[in-house]
């Protein structure tokens, strides 16, 4: 009996902690990737990285995307862009607290070549 206590609880234990990593982790797959306000985070990581990198990057569509809850949320985007040659695939980070008005690119980088 004790045994299987002692079994149990280990159990109980361990199940909590890859639950939370699984938590700290956090991503979630957007559901609607055709959300008008998924569509209005890639077009502020487009803009945002043509503004910094000086590239001349244009938004085809989200191929897919997470959100974490951190303070407000991140959104993982997949795009697709195209710049003078090709479209490619990028992924973009981007960190907004809608109550704030604050967003910002944290992140952007080709996934190809
Ligand atoms: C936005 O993100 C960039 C890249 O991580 C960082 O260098 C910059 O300080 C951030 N800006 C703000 C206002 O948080």
């Amino acid at each position: 009996m004790m045994k299987v206590a002692c079994l149990l609880l280990v159990s109980v234990v361990l199940g909590s902690v890859v639950a939370t990593d699984a938590a700290a982790v956090g991503w979630k797959p957007i559901k609607n990737i055709k959300d008008p306000h998924v569509a209005e985070i890639a077009n502020y990581a487009v803009t945002e990285h043509d503004r910094r990198s000086g590239q001349k990057l244009k938004l085809q569509k989200v191929v897919k995307g997470d959100t974490q809850v951190v303070a407000g949320i991140n959104y993982r985007l997949i795009l697709a862009a195209t710049d003078a040659s090709s479209t490619r695939n990028y992924e973009a980070i981007v960190w907004e607290k809608a109550w704030l008005h604050f967003r910002n690119l944290t992140s952007f980088t080709s996934l190809f070549d």
